[in-house]
């Protein structure tokens, strides 16, 4: 299983206006969004966007169930504007993003996401050159405090950061299973979660750059939008979706948007019972006002 799509139901509710309008995926992943809406929608065309090649394979394996109603940009949704010119497309009737990494990711222990990993990666996009070995091995104490607090909210950044930094002394830091190590022996093992999730997910969202990514996509996406058209979001922690929040809340006292979800949408405990995914994550979507 690639990834277990979060709330395809109500994600479908909030982004479909126009029966056979014209819809981005910004975050094609598994294609489970994408496939859950071209079954439920006959008449509409997506495309569909990712950075990973693998997610690009994906495409392509799946591309017969798909009848050429989608077409695939191997390109970061950062890029949505220019990328779509490029195919002669300059309004869409929706937006949606899928924030985050997938499961996919997150089981492929070639990838460097997982904490049991035998590389210390988290690219997405392979075509980059910023690597977490080489953040760890080679930022100075004080910036890596500042990734892991800024991030990834952790408490113990400083402590942690000098201890990156102490172990570097006798060798290169290469894998994600060494790098656990080096903050449990920081933090100790008190709770349920991992030790090393904050600064795990610090990592990942710089290595990424996650948050200029969705703030780029979030400024372009009014541009794009047709009158009535939907944006839809997906979050999964708190400094992604205040950063919707306050897009959204800003261009609807423009009166840009009308704010389609006043109250955020979040799973169902039958939801997160099926995906536990699903847990953290937040929806928030709007409508493009007439122009
Ligand atoms: C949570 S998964 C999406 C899952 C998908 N909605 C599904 O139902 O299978 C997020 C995907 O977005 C991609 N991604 C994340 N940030 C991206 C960006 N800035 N540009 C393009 N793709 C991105 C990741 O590579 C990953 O495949």
């Amino acid at each position: 299983m690639y990834h277990v799509s979060v709330m395809p139901l109500e994600v479908s509710n909030c982004l479909v206006n126009k029966l056979d309008g014209l819809y981005v995926d910004c975050t094609f992943g598994g294609g489970g969004h994408t496939a859950y809406l071209l079954e439920k929608f006959p008449n509409i065309k997506i495309i569909a966007f990712d950075c990973d090649e693998d997610a690009y394979k994906q495409f392509v394996e799946n591309k017969k169930y798909f009848n050429n109603r989608v077409t695939f940009i191997s390109d970061n949704f950062k890029n949505i504007k220019q990328a779509l010119s490029n195919i002669n497309v300059y309004k869409v009737d929706g937006i949606l993003a899928d924030i985050g990494a997938s499961s996919k990711q997150f089981d492929d222990l070639t990838r460097g996401f997982s904490f049991n990993a035998n590389v210390l990666d988290m690219r997405m996009d392979i075509r980059n050159p910023l690597t977490a070995k080489e953040i760890i091995n080679t930022y100075s104490s004080k910036d890596l405090t500042d990734i892991f607090y800024k991030y990834g909210q952790e408490y113990m950044a400083r402590q942690i950061a000098n201890a990156i930094y102490v172990r570097r002394q006798r060798g290169i830091i290469n894998t994600a299973v060494e790098l656990q190590d080096i903050i449990c022996s920081v933090k100790g093992q008190s709770s349920r979660i991992n030790p090393a999730t904050k600064v795990f997910q610090a990592l990942r969202i710089f290595v990424n750059k996650e948050l200029s990514n969705l703030e780029l996509l979030l400024l372009q996406a009014p541009e794009i939008l047709n009158s009535q058209g939907r944006i839809v979001i997906i979050s999964f922690h708190s400094l992604e979706d205040r950063m919707v929040k306050l897009n959204f809340k800003q261009n609807a006292h423009n009166k840009i948007y009308k704010l389609l979800t006043k109250k955020v949408i979040t799973a169902t405990y039958e939801q997160v019972k099926a995906n536990p995914r699903s847990r953290s994550a937040k929806i928030r979507a709007c409508e493009k006002i007439n122009a």
